[in-house]
């Protein structure tokens, strides 16, 4: 049993600590975005793959805002988001929840301008353009074919797009993405397949694949912990039960399969990785966990998914992980991800990794 008041003390360490390393990242290199760390270094000529990680910036920016009071996180906060502007009109990523969600969506919550809520709408609008009508799917920025488990957590920003605006054709692009997903990318043992591909003429579904998972038919722990978030943001949007049944069977592989520390390896088929731990599946799970106990209506599932997030946030904030014990190391969370495969951000600090770290520190400590 985690001893709440202590695990307190250690997220306002982790909140105080964060605070300075982004403070080092925004002086030292303005107006740069990263993705990973290369052996802890933010700035690095690596690959980028896909450009789905600005968000994560200000939306750490903002939390750190709402922790300190100060005046400077808000500041950068604001230009950190407003550098995003433009990309409410974007159609080559699936990502716009990530960029839009964690910045102009935090920075509406503390403000209230409708304005700002604008551009949360467009991005919601945007995304809602990549519907494959045979199929029923978003599509990813792979291919027309191709549809992602990671575009669950993008799927919610279309859901708040056709809700404030009464849109009853963006809503049904929404659910019908999420209840494709549902059936054929997420398994009858709750496990999760990273990429679906569909026949482009038919809309017929032909096989699971995977990019940054170990096998087509194994389960990459990022993808999941995507989907365990992703219908657990759909239920609280909609309601639907299945939404809520597929994020507690997501959940429900996580916390079998995974070791009593909480944190997952990359995938769970892997025997004997290499690098043991893929910390950001961890902190998207926790954040995510966190939701669930709280739409779950079922007492004694809530108490295991609280008490589990809280597990994973103790390990998160010791020094095998969080980074203050290791001098020179820029970024916050250790041992994250990013594509095992083409060798990107292997054992390093990832930006969402960060991210979703402070927003289960953030749940923690009662901010949100
Ligand atoms: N959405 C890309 C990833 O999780 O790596």
């Amino acid at each position: 049993m985690i001893d709440t008041a202590r695990l307190q003390e250690k997220c306002r360490t982790a909140m105080d600590f964060a605070a300075g390393q982004l403070t080092a990242l925004v002086e030292n290199h303005p107006d740069y975005f990263p993705m990973y760390t290369q052996n802890g270094k933010w700035k690095h000529g690596g690959e980028a793959w896909t450009n789905w990680c600005e968000g994560f910036l200000g939306g750490q920016l903002w939390m750190l805002h709402r922790h300190t009071g100060d005046a400077y996180f808000r500041e950068k906060a604001e230009h950190y988001s407003r550098h995003l502007e433009e990309r409410k009109w974007d159609r080559n990523v699936h990502d716009l929840g990530f960029l839009f969600w964690s910045t102009w969506r935090r920075w509406y919550e503390l403000t209230g301008d409708p304005v700002l809520n604008e551009t949360v709408i467009q991005a919601g609008k945007t995304m809602g353009l990549r519907f494959k009508e045979k199929g029923e799917y978003l599509r990813s920025f792979v291919a027309d074919e191709s549809l992602f488990i990671d575009i669950m957590m993008n799927v919610g920003i279309i859901f708040y797009a056709a809700l404030q605006t009464d849109d009853a054709d963006l809503l049904s692009i929404a659910n019908r993405h999420c209840l494709t997903t549902r059936r054929y990318l997420v398994r009858g043992d709750g496990s999760t397949s990273h990429e679906g591909l569909f026949n482009l003429e038919t809309g017929e579904f032909i096989r699971q694949s995977t990019h940054q998972g170990w096998r087509d038919d194994s389960s990459w722990a990022r993808g999941l912990a995507w989907s365990l978030y992703g219908f657990g943001t759909a239920y609280s949007f909609t309601g639907d039960a299945r939404y809520l049944q597929t994020a507690e069977l997501n959940a429900q592989f996580y916390i079998e399969q995974t070791q009593a520390n909480g944190v997952p390896p990359n995938d769970w088929a892997e025997a004997n990785p290499k690098n043991p731990y893929e910390s950001s599946a961890a902190a998207i799970a926790a954040s995510g966990l966190i939701n669930l106990s709280r739409i779950t209506g079922d007492p004694t599932r809530a108490r295991l998914y609280h008490d589990y997030a809280l597990q994973i946030v103790d390990t998160l904030t010791g020094p095998e992980f969080l980074a203050n014990e290791t001098p020179g190391w820029e970024g916050v969370l250790k041992q994250g991800m990013y594509h095992e495969r083409k060798g990107l951000g292997v054992n390093e600090s990832v930006m969402w990794g960060d991210y979703f770290f402070l927003e289960a520190v953030s749940k923690v400590l009662g901010y949100e």
